[in-house]
């Protein structure tokens, strides 16, 4: 168990920490409507692909237990309603779209039951969807733990630790893995700008598992590299195409071309859940545009000229000829990932 968790099903309410409060506050939001948990969504209230994925399932939850028909047919076509809402909250981190067809997939396998049982099924789907995460990124862990050396510095970008998942983490869940097994590790955060999930997220994360760090701008990565200061890269994903082409956030593909220029190791972590086999490149992937207000302001404060124009892409796609491997719950893909990805989605 973590000693904190991202979001919990708490007796028909959904408690998700408040990560754009971090590091400052450590602030539980208590939510009954299924609106908010959108809202928390989008305001990165609860942020990283598969605690999204979390969010989402645990948001139909809530809208299901709201309604007040008795009918099965209506509760049907209005459950449909609640999660095609709930979509439309982020467009890049696939686990959102992945973890709703799970719920209709419940929902349409129940009827002929009546509402109460509907709306009992649904809730159980939900918390389980959050066991499972818990479990696959043990194992994603444990699979990937193996390619991090005793003594190793390692640079990671944006925050893929239990915060962005249902428990432990993904690239981060690596690095615990390693540390937890008696390597002597040490990590390069990258800040990573605009929203800070690497300075704000990752350093307590690492802090409160003692796990030794330094904060570096995402502009230091190239001299540290050069300086021959950095022995691996891992990071999260937000959808990785058939092809293992990786959306991530906004800086992995720069960090990712470093790595290749210095013959560093570049390695993303991520469950099956995250990847979109009907795509067959990144350049499918819908890469989410936020306000450019992220980038002019920081909490507030003008950083930039009034006015001044900016360009905020969340996401940016790794090319997967960059990507030394990708750490799934089954097992590491190496290139040619199309063929690898096919066989770990068999396996
Ligand atoms: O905008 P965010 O904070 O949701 O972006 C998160 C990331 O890019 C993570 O690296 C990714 O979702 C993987 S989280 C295990």
């Amino acid at each position: 168990m973590d000693p904190y968790g991202s979001i919990y099903w708490d007796a028909g309410r959904v408690r998700l920490l408040d990560q754009r409060r971090l590091p400052a506050e450590e602030i539980y939001l208590e939510i009954t409507d299924y609106q908010e948990v959108i809202q928390a969504i989008r305001t990165l209230a609860i942020r990283g692909a598969p605690a999204i994925g979390v969010a989402a399932a645990m948001g139909a939850a809530l809208g299901a237990l709201a309604m007040d028909t008795d009918d099965p047919v209506q509760f049907q076509v209005r459950f449909q309603e609640i999660c095609r809402e709930i979509s439309q909250a982020r467009p890049t981190a696939v686990n959102l779209f992945w973890a709703l067809d799970r719920m209709l997939l419940v929902a349409q396998s129940q009827e002929g039951q009546g509402v109460a049982a509907l709306k009992e099924r649904l809730v159980a789907e939900a918390q389980t969807l959050l066991k499972e995460d818990e479990t696959i990124n043990r194992h994603l862990a444990q699979a990937g733990q193996v390619l991090i050396h005793d003594g190793q510095r390692v640079i990671t970008h944006c925050n893929t630790g239990a915060l962005a998942t249902g428990a432990y983490g993904t690239a981060l869940g690596v690095l615990r893995a390693a540390w937890e097994a008696g390597k002597k590790i040490s990590v390069w955060v990258d800040e990573t700008r605009p929203l800070l999930q690497g300075a704000r997220l990752t350093t307590w994360e690492l802090g409160k598992l003692g796990i030794p760090y330094i904060l570096i701008p995402d502009g230091a990565a190239a001299a540290l590299m050069g300086q021959g200061k950095v022995d691996l890269a891992i990071v999260g994903a937000d959808r990785i195409a058939a092809n293992g082409d990786v959306a991530n956030k906004i800086g992995t593909y720069g960090l990712a071309v470093l790595a290749h220029h210095h013959g560093i190791p570049f390695y993303v972590a991520a469950p099956l859940s995250t990847f979109d086999f009907a795509i067959p490149d990144g350049g499918h992937i819908p890469v989410e545009e936020r306000a450019g207000e992220e980038v002019t302001h920081l909490w507030g404060q003008a950083v930039a000229p009034a006015g001044a124009p900016a360009l905020n892409l969340a996401f940016d796609v790794t090319p997967h000829d960059l990507i030394s491997g990708i750490i799934t719950e089954r097992g590491v893909a190496r290139p040619p990932y199309s063929s690898s990805i096919k066989s770990l989605r068999r396996a």
